[in-house]
C-alpha cells in the first residue's frame, strides 16, 4: 500500500467552508477507489495524507497536482506501508491551527488513533505553523460554532 504525504500552498485564502466542501467531494471520490487519508488546512497551506493502492493514489495525486486551488506542492513522504493509518476515513478534514496553550495535545488527540508517531509529528507541527491573523479568523469561527451549539437561552 502506498502512503503519500505532501504539503501545498492555497492559491487564494480559501474559506473554511470551501475546504470542507472540497474535502467532502474528495472523500466521496476516494471511497470509490479505496483511498483513505486526511487533509489539514491551516488557513494558508494544506498537508494531505493519501493511502491506498499505488496506482489509485498516484492517479488521484496527478489530478490533485493539476488543481489550481493550490500550488507549490512538495512531497514529504512516498513509501510502502503495510497498514492504513486512517482506515475509517475516506478523507478526514482537520481545520484547527494551534494557538492556545495545550492545543497541540488536543490536535494530536483528534488524529485517528491508528496514526503512526512520525505522521502525528508531521501533522501537528504543520498545524502549529500559522499566521496570527489566520488564527484570529479560525478562532472567530470556532466561537460562532460553539455559540450556535449552545441552547437558545444562553445565546441572548
Ligand atoms: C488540497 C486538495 C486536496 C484534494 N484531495 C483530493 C482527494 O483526496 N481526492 C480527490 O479525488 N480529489 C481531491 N482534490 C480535488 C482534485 O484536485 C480534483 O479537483 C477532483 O478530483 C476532480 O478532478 P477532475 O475535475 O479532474 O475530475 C483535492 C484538491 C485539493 C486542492
Amino acid at each position: 500500500m502506498l502512503s503519500l504525504i505532501y504539503v501545498s500552498t492555497a492559491t487564494s485564502r480559501l474559506p473554511l467552508a470551501a475546504v470542507e466542501a472540497m474535502a467532502d467531494r474528495a472523500a466521496a471520490r476516494n471511497a470509490q477507489v479505496g483511498i483513505t487519508g486526511m487533509l489539514a488546512y491551516n488557513g494558508e497551506s494544506f498537508m494531505q495524507l493519501l493511502e491506498g493502492d499505488g496506482d489509485a493514489v498516484l492517479a488521484t495525486m496527478r489530478r490533485i497536482e493539476r488543481d489550481t486551488r493550490h500550488g507549490d506542492i512538495n512531497y514529504v513522504r512516498q513509501e510502502i506501508r503495510y497498514q492504513r493509518e486512517c482506515p475509517d476515513w475516506s478523507m478526514k478534514t482537520l481545520l484547527a491551527p494551534l494557538s492556545r496553550m495545550g492545543s497541540a495535545a488536543l490536535f494530536t488527540k483528534s488524529l485517528p488513533r491508528s496514526t503512526d508517531l512520525d505522521t502525528r509529528i508531521l501533522f501537528t507541527s504543520f498545524a502549529s505553523t500559522v499566521r496570527p491573523d489566520i488564527v484570529a479568523k479560525i478562532e472567530e469561527r470556532r466561537q460562532r460554532v460553539v455559540l450556535a451549539d449552545m441552547p437558545v437561552a444562553a445565546n441572548v
